[in-house]
C-alpha cells in the first residue's frame, strides 16, 4: 500500500479509536459511579409508588440532574429509551481496524520477532485471530459453567487464564505484538459481553415488560456479572494500548510477568475506586495495585550489563564504525525519506542519518538496540550481536569521557 495513504489510515483510525474508546469508557465509568452513589429517594412516597431502587442528584455544566434507578422497570416504557451500545461496538470495530492495519498487514514488522518465534506472516495472523476468538469462547464458557456461580473462584480462574494467555502470547509474538493482542483479547471479551450478553439481556427485559411477563432474573444477573468484569478489564486494556512504546517492558525476558503485574495493578486499582464510590475504604486494594507496579518496575529494571554480549569488539570503536552500522541497520527507516517499504516518514521522527544525529541520540540508540533490542524493529535489517556489542562499547566510551 502507498506508505503515505497508510500513514493517513493509521492516523484517522487511531483518532476514531481514541474518541470511541473515551465515549465507551466514559459512559461505563459514569454508570458504575451512578450505581454506587444511589441513595434512598428523598421523596419516600414517590419512591414507593414508582418502586425505585434509589436516586442520585448531581450538578454539571450549569444544570441540576436527578437520575432515578427503578428496582425492575418503570410501569410504562418511555420513548425514547437510550441504549449504550454503539460506544462499545465502534471502539471494537476501530480497534480491529488498527490491529489489522498495523499488526496483521505489517506482521513482519510489528507482530513477528524471529528471535521469539520464526513464524510466517500468514501463520502469525491466523494464530492471532484464533487467540481473539478463543479468548472469548474460553471466557464465556467459564462464566456459564458451575464455576461462574462462585465469584472468587471465577476471579481466580480468570487470573490464571489471563496469565496463561500472557505467557503464551509472549512465546509467539514480538513483545509489542504480544501485549497488544493481550489487550485486544480482553477488549474483544468486553465488546462481546455487550453484544452477546448485556444487550440481549436488556432486550429480553423490554420484551417481557411489553408482554406483561415477569422477566427471567438470569438475564439481569448475567448482564450484571459481565458489566462487573468489563469494569475490571478496563484499566488493564488501556495499559496494553499504550504499552507498545515502552520496550523495557515489552522486550524484557519476563515480559509476560510484567504484563500480568500491570494487569493486576489495573484491576485492583479500579476495584479500589469502585469500593470508594460505595463509601468503603479498602486500603489493601490500593496497596496491592501499587505493589504490583513497584514489583513490575523492579522486575523489568535493566541490569547493568544488559545487552553485553561478552565478546566486545577489540579496541575502542570509532565513530566511523558506529556510523557504518547505523547506516546499514537503521537508516533504511530512520531517514528523511525512508527506503524501507511501508514507511512514509522516519518513525517517531527519529532521524539517524548523520554522525551528528547519531551522537546526539546515543542514549536512545543504545537503549533501543542494546538494552531492549527493540530496534531494528523485528530485527528486519538483521543486526548482529557483534554490532550491538560495538554500539555498546562506543556508548560506554561516551560516558567515560
Ligand atoms: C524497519 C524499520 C526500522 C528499522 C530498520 C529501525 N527502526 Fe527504529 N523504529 C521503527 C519504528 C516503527 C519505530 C516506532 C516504534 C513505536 O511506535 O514505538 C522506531 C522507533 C525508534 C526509536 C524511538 C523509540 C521511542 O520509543 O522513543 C529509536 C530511538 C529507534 N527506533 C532507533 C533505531 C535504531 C538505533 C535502529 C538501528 C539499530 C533502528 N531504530 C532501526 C522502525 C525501524
Amino acid at each position: 500500500m502507498d506508505a503515505y495513504l497508510f500513514e493517513w489510515l493509521n492516523l484517522l483510525g487511531r483518532w476514531v479509536h481514541l474518541i470511541t474508546g473515551i465515549a465507551w469508557i466514559g459512559a461505563s465509568f459514569y454508570f458504575v459511579w451512578l450505581d454506587a452513589h444511589l441513595h434512598a429517594p428523598r421523596d419516600r412516597d414517590e419512591g414507593e409508588r414508582l418502586d425505585l431502587a434509589g436516586e442520585v442528584w448531581s450538578v454539571h455544566g450549569g444544570g441540576f440532574y436527578r437520575a432515578q434507578k427503578f428496582r425492575i422497570a418503570p410501569a410504562e416504557l418511555p420513548e425514547p429509551l437510550h441504549w449504550f451500545k454503539w460506544e462499545a461496538y465502534s471502539t471494537w470495530l476501530s480497534g480491529m481496524f488498527m490491529l489489522v492495519l498495523v499488526y496483521w498487514l505489517g506482521a513482519d514488522v510489528y507482530l513477528i520477532d524471529p528471535a521469539v518465534a520464526n513464524l510466517a506472516p500468514a501463520a502469525a495472523v491466523a494464530i492471532a485471530a484464533v487467540c481473539l476468538v478463543g479468548g472469548w469462547i474460553v471466557y464465556d464458557g467459564l462464566c456459564r459453567s458451575r464455576l461462574g456461580k462462585n465469584e472468587s473462584a471465577l476471579a481466580a480462574a480468570l487470573l490464571a487464564g489471563c496469565s496463561l494467555a500472557a505467557w503464551g502470547l509472549c512465546q509467539l509474538f514480538s513483545g509489542r505484538g504480544a501485549f497488544i493482542h493481550f489487550g485486544a483479547m480482553l477488549g474483544t471479551i468486553m465488546a462481546a459481553n455487550v453484544f452477546f450478553v448485556i444487550i440481549p439481556g436488556q432486550k429480553e427485559l423490554v420484551r417481557a415488560k411489553q408482554a406483561g411477563r415477569v422477566p427471567d432474573p438470569i438475564h439481569g444477573l448475567r448482564g450484571r456479572q459481565r458489566s462487573v468484569h468489563n469494569t475490571y478489564f478496563t484499566l488493564p486494556v488501556l495499559f496494553t494500548m499504550i504499552s507498545n512504546h515502552y520496550a523495557s517492558l515489552t522486550n524484557h525476558r519476563h515480559a509476560w510477568l510484567a504484563l500480568v503485574g500491570m494487569a493486576v495493578a489495573g484491576a485492583t486499582i479500579r476495584l479500589w475506586f469502585v469500593m470508594r464510590h460505595r463509601g468503603q475504604s479498602r486500603p489493601a486494594l490500593i496497596a496491592v495495585g501499587v505493589a504490583s507496579i513497584i514489583g513490575t518496575f523492579a522486575l523489568a529494571m535493566p541490569r547493568v550489563d544488559a545487552g553485553r554480549t561478552g565478546q566486545s569488539s577489540s579496541g575502542t570503536p570509532d565513530m566511523a564504525a558506529v556510523s557504518a552500522i547505523v547506516e546499514a541497520r537503521c537508516v533504511g527507516c530512520h531517514a528523511q525519506r525512508p527506503t524501507w517499504p511501508g514507511f512514509a516518514s522516519a518513525p517517531k521522527n527519529v532521524l539517524l542519518d548523520s554522525p551528528d544525529a547519531i551522537r546526539r541520540q546515543a542514549l536512545a540508540i543504545h537503549q533501543q538496540s542494546v538494552v531492549t533490542k527493540a530496534m531494528p524493529i523485528g530485527n528486519l535489517t538483521k543486526m548482529t550481536d557483534d554490532e550491538r556489542a560495538t554500539i555498546d562499547a562506543w556508548f560506554r566510551t561516551l560516558g567515560s569521557r
